[in-house]
Parts: structure tokens; C-alpha cells; sequence
């Protein structure tokens, strides 16, 4: 780490794939919109196109592979302590597909953060293109993108913020997807910029944001 990084909160991002997210909050810090530096970036592949787009911007990143451990739990222990290396006070879930060890969240209670395709509760559970595939085939008219918290129970942790889109009758899983992702690089940048800098206070099944240029005691 620089020591221009140094002052502003280390940020940890977890992977699986194309790594658009990822993408997404590398150019929200080139902006300064986002206050961080992206410490460590964790694959859950070694094949993930957003190893890629880590070291292109000289980021730190590790692949630790689920299937290598004897245990969820043990992937687990090796996340934290890569983690715990790395000091990164948050960590962003980007399109991260294993689902984490309890102890993990536990370590960083209210401070993981997961984007879902999707307007949750509506269509929890499955990986991208599953939530967006089941709206399709729900025929609902709006669907959207949810931040939330990560919690021990999937895609049901306090809600953040979400962002809705129309879904249009041509639509396919591709388009609705891509309309999708828009806002899912609109919002996750947002909701790591308002927990890193104290705005974001989680009450039970809720979040609660302060107003801009105060912090939540
Ligand atoms: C996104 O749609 C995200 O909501 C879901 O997985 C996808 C990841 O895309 N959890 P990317 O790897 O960030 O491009």
C-alpha cells in the first residue's frame, strides 16, 4: 500500500467471474466518489476475468479456491486470515458465488456488503442470471438490484439500497440483466462509500443513513 492509500480505509472485494463490479468500484475511487483503496481482491477462481481487471490496477489478490478445503469452514479460516492480513475494515461481495462461512460474516459483523440482481425480497438465492431468468418468468414489470448487508442467512441481511428498472415486454435475460447492472455499478460504490465513512447504521432488519457530512453517533 502507498502511502496515499495509507489514510483512507483498506477494502477488501470478493470475486467469482467478469469482475464488472469490481470494475466499477476502482473507476468510483479514480472519481472520489469512494474513499478506499482496494487492499485485497479474493477469487473464489482462478480463471476469474476479474483477477484480470485487480491486477490491472495493481491491486493485491488471492485465489482461494472452496474446493481445495475440507470444510466451508475451513475456507472460511483461510478468508479471514487473508483478510485479516490485508486490515481491510469492509468487504464487498462482487459477484462472489460460494456462499460464505458464518465465521467470516461474524468477524466483520455490519461490515460485508453483497450486490443482488434483483429487488429483495423478490427472488433471493440463486447466482446472476437466476434472479433475473425468474423475474423474467414471473412476469413482474419492475425488477432492480439490491445492496444489502451479508448476514448468515443468504441474500437476506438489511437492506441498503436498492434500485429499480422497468422490465419490458422484448426483454430477454440478457437485456434485463444489463439494464440491471447499470445501477448495480450506480449502487454498490454508494452503499461502501456511506458504511466506510459512519453514515450507515444497522438497526435489526433495517439500515438508517445519515445526511451528508454528518455521522451517525
Ligand atoms: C452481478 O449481477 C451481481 O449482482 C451478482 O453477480 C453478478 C456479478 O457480475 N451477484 P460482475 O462479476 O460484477 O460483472
Amino acid at each position: 500500500m502507498s502511502d496515499e492509500t495509507a489514510a483512507v480505509p483498506a477494502l477488501a472485494v470478493l470475486v467469482s467471474g467478469r469482475g464488472s463490479n469490481l470494475a466499477a468500484i476502482f473507476r468510483a475511487i479514480e472519481r472520489d466518489d469512494l474513499h478506499a483503496c482496494v487492499a485485497l481482491v479474493i477469487s473464489s477462481r482462478a480463471d476469474a476475468p476479474a483477477l484480470d481487471i485487480a491486477r490491472m490496477h495493481e491491486a493485491e489478490t488471492r485465489v482461494i479456491l472452496p474446493k481445495s478445503f475440507a470444510s466451508r469452514a475451513e475456507a472460511g479460516a483461510a478468508i479471514i486470515a487473508a483478510l485479516q492480513e490485508a486490515r481491510v475494515q469492509a468487504v464487498a461481495l462482487a459477484g462472489y458465488k460460494p456462499i460464505l462461512d458464518a465465521s467470516v460474516v461474524e468477524t466483520y459483523p455490519n461490515h460485508i456488503i453483497n450486490v443482488h440482481p434483483s429487488l429483495l425480497p423478490a427472488f433471493a438465492g440463486g447466482m446472476a442470471p437466476r434472479p433475473q431468468a425468474d423475474a423474467l418468468a414471473a412476469g413482474v414489470k419492475v425488477s432492480g438490484c439490491t445492496v444489502h448487508i451479508v448476514t448468515a442467512d443468504v441474500d437476506a441481511g438489511p437492506i441498503v439500497a436498492q434500485a429499480a428498472v422497468p422490465v419490458l415486454d422484448d426483454d430477454t435475460v440478457e437485456s434485463l440483466s444489463a439494464r440491471i447492472l447499470v445501477e448495480e455499478h450506480r449502487l454498490l460504490p454508494l452503499a461502501l462509500e456511506w458504511l466506510l465513512s459512519g453514515r450507515l447504521r444497522v438497526e435489526k432488519s433495517r439500515t438508517r443513513l445519515a445526511f451528508a457530512g454528518t455521522t451517525l453517533a
